[in-house]
């Protein structure tokens, strides 16, 4: 009987190395703690309709996503959006329109991880809180106390706090998450019952509690009956804020929005908050993936390399390529 191979995290790196993994031959099995795929790259149901409070967008760079972005085109989860994008900066907004192709999922933006997914070996809404070696094998322990394995290897693919904690088995790579700082974001999205008169779709904005606004029945496939938009704070704002009951966060960049919008706020019919701890890294690195191979062990997410989806799918692939390797 072949062991199977343990990935923590169904977030884009973890589902990235199981798709490689699971191409290679390998059964793969994904445990999370969340009740479905695509960790911050997922979307949430609601009375308006599916919205995308966390990842926006994405763009491709690096050949081998270009080329996965193309497959998942062509297979229907994903379109092309093109925003009228905007700029807020000192107070004034202008038109900010570029040349970048940008993608999101369709239906919605956690479509592409339920796509990924598809009928994989997958236990949802179970929070691992230890990985550790038997005499042969690998096996974890979940909030509840129960145990799973045995695994040959184990793949961590959370933000790099949450793989600290599971990384104790290998203090050097547990060293090195806990190094790196990732930052939190506050995210509310708020839905009118006409649509706003702002020619405006997306935007970019500076010297404001937000970073980003995004009118998200403006993307593919999400018409809706209410006008949704999707706002994000900057990671000082959310910082400072971080405590803040939700309905004060609503009240606040509901607020900013009205400040920089040129047009009539009127209040919202429906509105939601949501807390990203481990939103972003504070900076970008180049390890690809952690590993300790003699072990079995491998940690991957957007913080080995750039804070984006391109970069965690890219950090997941190099996760199972190093564990490939050493298999070899
Ligand atoms: P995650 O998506 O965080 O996946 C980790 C998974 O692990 C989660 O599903 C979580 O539930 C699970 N988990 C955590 N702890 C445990 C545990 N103990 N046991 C079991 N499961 C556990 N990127 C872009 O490219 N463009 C954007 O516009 C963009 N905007 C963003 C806006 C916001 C507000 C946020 C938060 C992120 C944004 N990003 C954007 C970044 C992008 O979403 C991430 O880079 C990417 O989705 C990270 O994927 P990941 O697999 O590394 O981690
Ligand atoms: P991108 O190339 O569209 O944007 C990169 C950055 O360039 C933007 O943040 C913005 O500052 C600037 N920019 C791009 N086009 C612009 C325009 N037309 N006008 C004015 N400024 C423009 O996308 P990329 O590189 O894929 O980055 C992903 C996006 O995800 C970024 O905007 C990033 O801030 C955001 N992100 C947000 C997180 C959060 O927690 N809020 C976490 C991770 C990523």
């Amino acid at each position: 009987m072949t062991v199977p191979i343990a990935i923590i995290g169904a977030g884009i790196a973890g589902l990235s190395a199981a798709q490689a993994l699971l191409k290679a031959g390998h059964t793969p099995h994904v445990f999370d703690k969340s009740r479905g795929p695509g960790g911050r790259a997922s979307s949430k149901r609601s009375d308006a309709g599916s919205l995308d409070l966390g990842a926006q967008y994405f763009t491709a760079r690096d050949r081998r996503f270009v080329d996965q972005v193309q497959r998942w085109q062509a297979s229907g989860c994903v379109e092309e959006w093109k925003p009228q994008l905007f700029n807020s900066h000192g107070g004034q907004l202008s038109p900010s329109p570029d040349e970048q192709t940008r993608w999101v999922g369709t239906p919605r933006m956690g479509a592409i991880a339920k796509a990924m997914l598809g009928d994989m070996n997958a236990v949802f809404g179970c929070r691992i809180t230890e990985v550790f070696r038997g005499k042969h094998h690998w096996h974890l322990l979940d909030a509840e106390g129960c145990s799973h394995g045995p695994f040959s290897h184990v793949i961590i693919a959370l933000p790099a706090p949450q793989a600290t904690a599971l990384l104790a088995a290998a203090p050097k790579l547990a060293g090195v998450a806990a190094s790196v700082q990732m930052e939190p974001t506050w995210a509310i999205a708020l839905a009118f019952d006409k649509p706003l008169e702002t020619a405006m779709q997306g935007c970019f904005v500076q010297d404001s509690p937000l970073d980003w606004l995004a009118c998200n029945r403006s993307k593919p496939g999400r018409e809706t009956a209410l006008d949704t938009w999707v706002l994000h704070a900057t990671s000082s704002w959310s910082k400072q804020h971080i405590d803040l009951p939700k309905e004060d966060v609503i009240e606040h960049l509901h607020g900013a929005f009205a400040e920089l919008a040129n047009c009539a706020m009127p209040a919202p019919v429906f509105s939601i908050a949501h807390r990203w701890l481990y939103a972003r890294p504070a900076s970008s690195h180049e390890w690809g993936a952690l590993a300790d191979a003699d072990l079995g062990l491998y940690a991957c997410g957007d913080w080995c390399l750039s804070g984006r989806v391109e970069g965690a799918w890219l950090s997941g692939l190099e996760a199972s390529r190093r564990l490939l390797e050493h298999l070899e």
